[in-house]
């Protein structure tokens, strides 16, 4: 149900959402999807608004599916460069005239616009697992307008948001399908952990039968594995561990390879700080890529899902995400679709 209790709410994490709340979300979103396919105009929704975008990574789709999104919804999305204003900083982190604390920044923007939406993982918070989510909650703590996570350390909620609108499209449901998110191999070690675990929490908040597969060595947070095996209690779906990659492809109507980094290259007391390390188990397991055999060994109906950027011949081979069961693209879309439905209901 859409309610004023939307105004002003902040998208930080998906965990700090009802599975009722994200079904309003899934709903909406595909109601402006269907709108947009009819040619109906949604420039009246946020006329005038300003999204302060704050990128302290790259990106194409998140920048430019919330800018669009923006656009088309009437209002304007603003990016900033972190290395071009002064870099917001938490206390502690501050340079002299070169950062600037995140509570000035927050309220500052404030007074400015309407939202800002916010990208930080890596090496901005020198790889300290969980900085850059804190980061985002001081923002939040000090912003009078809604923050948004466009990806940090732990979360990437508006990426979750479009694998699950993804699923919902091609397969109706959430109930009964099999969701295997896996890990693939990438001759970059560098990659967030944020996406494989914001499609487990929202797959297993959702009802889905999720296996999330990889390598001895390749774990995730545990906290979000617990609450996924909480979600799945709950939702009626299942949630196992699997480090066979073969086995955990058996039978799955969705399969979601991509790399992430292993938890020892974030610096103590969560990891070693160890890259050289992190590395040589990614080469002990390059046979983790998603191709035709692989694929093969899934439902005959089976859909290819990856996030986008992939890194083509590692994590997936040509024929597989260029072929017919990927689905790389719709996902790609459903990003505007979803953040479009968080912006309408949180920024009027
Ligand atoms: N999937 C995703 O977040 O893509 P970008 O890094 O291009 O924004």
């Amino acid at each position: 149900m859409i309610t004023q209790k939307w105004r002003g709410k902040d998208y930080l994490a998906e965990t700090d959402f009802t599975r009722e709340e994200i079904e309003t979300i899934i709903d909406v979103a595909f109601e402006l999807k269907r709108q947009r396919a009819m040619g109906q105009s949604h420039a009246h929704l946020l006329p005038g608004k300003t999204l302060f975008l704050i990128f302290y990574n790259q990106s194409l789709r998140t920048r430019n599916s919330f800018e669009a999104g923006m656009t088309q919804l009437g209002g304007h999305g603003h990016f900033l460069d972190p290395g071009k204003i002064y870099t917001p900083a938490m206390e502690g982190y501050e340079v002299a005239y070169s950062t600037e604390r995140v509570s000035d920044v927050a309220r500052t923007l404030s007074r400015m616009g309407d939202a800002i939406a916010i990208r930080c993982y890596g090496d901005p918070v020198q790889w300290r697992y969980g900085a850059a989510h804190d980061m985002l909650k001081e923002f939040a703590k000090w912003a009078d307008i809604p923050v948004l996570n466009m990806e940090d350390d732990i979360y990437h909620p508006f990426q979750g948001l479009a694998d699950i609108l993804t699923v919902k499209d091609k397969f109706g449901t959430f109930k009964g399908v099999k969701f295997l998110m896996s890990w693939a191999y990438s001759p970059s070690v560098d990659k967030p952990r944020a996406v494989p675990q914001s499609a487990i929490l929202y797959a297993t908040m959702m009802g889905c039968d999720v296996t999330l597969a990889h390598p001895a060595g390749m774990e995730l947070d545990p906290v979000i594995l617990k609450q996924c095996g909480d979600y799945a209690k709950d939702s009626g779906g299942a949630f196992r561990v699997e480090n066979n990659f073969e086995k955990a492809l058996q039978g799955q109507h969705v399969v979601y390879p991509k790399a992430w980094c292993p938890v020892n290259i974030y610096k103590p007391p969560i990891g070693q700080d160890d890259k050289k390390k992190s590395q040589e188990i990614f080469d002990r397991n390059k046979s983790w890529i998603c191709d035709a055999k692989h694929l093969a060994m899934a439902d005959k109906k089976a859909i290819y899902m990856h996030c986008l950027p992939c890194d083509r011949g590692y994590e997936v081979s040509n024929d597989v995400i260029d072929g017919p069961q990927s689905v790389v693209f719709d996902q790609a879309e459903n990003r505007l679709h979803g953040q479009k439905a968080v912006m309408n209901l949180v920024m009027r």
